[in-house]
């Protein structure tokens, strides 16, 4: 597969994620929260604490403290980032390519004003910060959508110190050839051209500059979340008045189904990874 595809553009992810922010912010969370949950157990259908654990299963492993200066990218509504400054006080900035989501998060900073943190609009493969400036850069969910991934790991690797952490969590493409259901439901849905392979992202990210500490695959733990919010999205459709969103939710439960599908015939996965920036001086 060619990381570099041009199906969809990094306009069109932006355009898709400010249009489906109120949606996503009715059914799946309020906070604007999007991303996959971490469950405690196959019995787990709580997927607002999962999607919390996920949050704090990444900073731990990326070893993030209050001496940090942190880089969210693809930061969404700035959930994540919040909760850093909050639980650890360090410093830090997000940046995502959704107008709307950036702006969701800047009201959100406006009554946290003892938070070191700041959020803007900008892109992966082009961001708006001086090289080493960063001793961590995270991500959920968001890295897989651009479109010229080998150039966003190159901008991560300018931004961060030598010896800097790089820890994300990411969707996965395991197999080269996609069905259609698969491209259907889980691809064009979120306008994602494809991505790499657990062992194929490795590759990459070396490539790009970065040594690499962990690469842990967790393709249960994005099944669950489908199940979960599949679930979720057909009970809430019973009971919803409203005829547009009664659809949407059935729509989306039927891709729920669909994505599980994907994932037990190796179409979609997730990981999550911990690397560090070569280089001598620590973060
Ligand atoms: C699935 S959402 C995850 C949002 C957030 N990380 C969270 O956990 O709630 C993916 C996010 O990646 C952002 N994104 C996609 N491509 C991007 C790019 N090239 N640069 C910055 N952000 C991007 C989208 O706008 C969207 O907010």
């Amino acid at each position: 597969m060619s990381t570099i595809s041009h199906i969809y553009t990094e306009r069109d992810v932006g355009d898709f994620f400010d249009q489906t922010l109120q949606t996503y912010l009715s059914f799946w969370d309020g906070d604007g929260v999007l991303h996959t949950g971490y469950f405690a157990d196959d019995a787990d259908d709580d997927y607002l604490a999962a999607a919390e654990r996920t949050s704090e299963v990444l900073a731990a492993e990326a070893k993030i403290d209050g001496s940090s200066r942190v880089l969210d990218v693809g930061c969404g509504c700035g959930n994540f980032m919040i909760h850093l400054a909050e639980r650890f006080g360090c410093r830090g900035e997000g940046l995502d390519l959704s107008r709307e989501r950036i702006k969701f998060a800047q009201e959100k900073l406006a009554g946290e004003k003892r938070l070191d943190i700041e959020f803007r609009h900008g892109s992966a493969t082009q961001m708006p910060y001086e090289p080493g400036s960063f001793s961590h850069v995270v991500s959920q969910d968001a890295l897989c959508l651009v479109p010229d991934k080998p150039r966003s790991h190159t901008e991560i690797h300018r931004v961060l110190r030598p010896g800097g952490v790089f820890a994300f969590s990411d969707f996965l493409q395991p197999k080269k050839e996609i069905g259609e259901r698969a491209r259907k439901h889980v691809y064009d849905r979120v306008k994602w051209n494809g991505g790499y392979s657990l062992v194929g992202y490795q590759a990459a990210l070396e490539e790009a500059g970065f040594e690499i500490i962990l690469a842990r695959n967790l393709e249960s733990h994005i099944r669950q979340t489908y199940r979960v919010l599949g679930k979720t999205a057909r009970e809430r459709a019973e009971a919803t008045p409203d005829a547009a969103a009664r659809e949407w939710m059935l729509a989306f439960s039927t891709s729920c189904e669909e994505i599980q599908v994907a994932i037990d015939d190796g179409e979609f996965g997730w990981g999550l990874f911990v690397t560090r920036k070569r280089g001598s001086a620590a973060p």
